[in-house]
């Protein structure tokens, strides 16, 4: 090749060091055996972009619960406390509670908000409800505990209790939320909703609040309150949580900037009941240890400055149109149809029951004309399944909203 002994001894030792030759004492270098580099592994199941089950046709207005509006998100301002953010977060792991500034604002904002006294030593910044969800159930059952859920009920509730082996109680809901007396007695844990019950809407009564503290105390059982929705509320005042209520240290509050802000923000936090604390803080450790010191920085600045709480007025005063829009429709609906809303003042969604097979039939004759909806009996986890629909009004304006309402009173009378 004209080049020299050098150049050859240095490629020979880089394929060597590839693993591409295996140089032998006395027997001369040799090409490895390299099938098992010919033959790279393939996957051949599922991929996981699949599209969303169930909504194979084009989606013109999408009326399934559970987002706020994407366009009514703060973005000059969440861009201004961001570079901030950037600027001033201190290098390193930080606290697993989350940073100390932002637990002390969230603090003041829980007790100015919603009367929640708690020290923010007991606060602790987390990835979303979903992982406070995770690391109550992991720090408080042990496979095969029972944990007492609504039902219907929110599902990612139920997956947390089911993959940490504990068994799932569904409780049935009336019109005062849930019905404390069928709670198993064995339960450790239950899981409510109580401003908003997700998904009928329903509001816990105070009676029922009372009984349900009762139970915790006599039973030493922890309940999770989830104060899902209580900053929508458009008529009247949210009732007091019940860790307000609470007199014996058995009630974990809940919440997230999922609704009021935006999911993809992965942002909540926790009052933990403080004979768990440092069980919970050594599991969030051994998760991800806390969630961006940026994001937190962020969140903080837009907390401290007031800035959150006069977009949620003004936020409050659009859903609080959307809601009109959509139970004034439904309340001209059910007088000519089976469907019967059930009362609700709060939410970015409106439940109604149906008899299960007009669930099935009205849902898939929305979808043929591009509106998606979710069936109510989709949320049940006991055999008592009902049908109904639940109309959410997060992800559409006022004038798609009409259009979209439009359409769902044509498919009603066709039906
Ligand atoms: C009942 C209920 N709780 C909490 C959440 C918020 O969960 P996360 O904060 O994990 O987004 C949702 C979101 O859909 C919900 O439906």
């Amino acid at each position: 090749l004209g080049v020299s002994r050098h150049t050859v001894t240095t490629a020979y030792g880089h394929l060597a060091a590839e693993g591409f030759l295996d140089g032998r004492r006395r027997g001369g270098t040799v090409v490895s055996d390299l099938v098992a580099l010919r033959e790279p592994y393939t996957w051949s199941g599922p991929v996981l972009d699949l599209p969303p089950a169930g909504f194979t046709e084009e989606i013109l207005f999408d009326l399934r619960p559970g987002t706020p509006d994407p366009r009514l998100f703060p973005i000059t301002e969440w861009k201004r406390h961001a570079r901030w953010a950037v600027d001033h977060h201190e290098a390193g792991y930080g606290d697993p509670a989350g940073i100390t500034d932002l637990r002390l604002v969230l603090a003041r904002w829980i007790a100015k908000s919603r009367g929640v006294d708690a020290s923010f030593r007991q606060l602790m910044v987390t990835s979303g409800a979903q992982q406070a969800f995770f690391l109550l159930i992991a720090a408080r059952t042990l496979p095969g505990d029972t944990v007492a859920v609504e039902d219907p009920g929110y599902h990612r509730f139920r997956n947390v209790v089911e993959a940490h082996g504990a068994r799932v109680a569904p409780v049935p809901v009336d019109e005062d939320g849930i019905v404390v007396e069928a709670i198993p007695p064995e339960a450790k844990v239950v899981y409510v909703t109580p401003s908003h019950q997700f998904p009928t809407g329903v509001t816990m009564s105070m009676s029922r609040r009372l009984a349900l503290l009762k139970l915790a105390r006599d039973q030493d059982t922890l309940i999770i309150e989830d104060d899902y929705d209580s900053e929508f509320r458009y008529v009247d005042r949210p009732l007091e949580p019940l860790y307000r209520l609470d007199r014996s240290g058995r009630v974990a509050y809940v919440a997230s900037f999922s609704k009021t802000l935006s999911p993809a923000l992965r942002l909540g936090y926790v009052v933990v009941p403080p004979e768990l604390l440092s069980d919970i803080l050594d599991l969030r450790e051994q998760v991800d240890w806390a969630p961006s010191q940026v994001d937190q920085l962020t969140l903080k600045g837009y907390l401290a400055v007031g800035e959150f709480e006069r977009y949620l007025r003004k936020t409050r005063r659009i859903y609080q149109q959307r809601h009109s829009l959509v139970t004034d429709f439904l309340r001209v609906e059910a007088t000519r149809h089976s469907l019967q809303p059930v009362a609700s003042n709060a939410g970015l969604h409106v439940a109604t029951h149906l008899n299960a097979g007009a669930e099935t039939v009205l849902c898939r004759a929305l979808a043929d004309r591009g509106v998606a909806v979710e069936g109510l009996s989709t949320y049940f986890a006991g055999p008592t399944a009902t049908g109904g629909l639940l109309f959410g009004f997060g992800q559409t304006n006022a004038d798609q909203l009409q259009e979209a309402l439009e359409i769902v009173g044509d498919v009603l009378n066709r039906v």
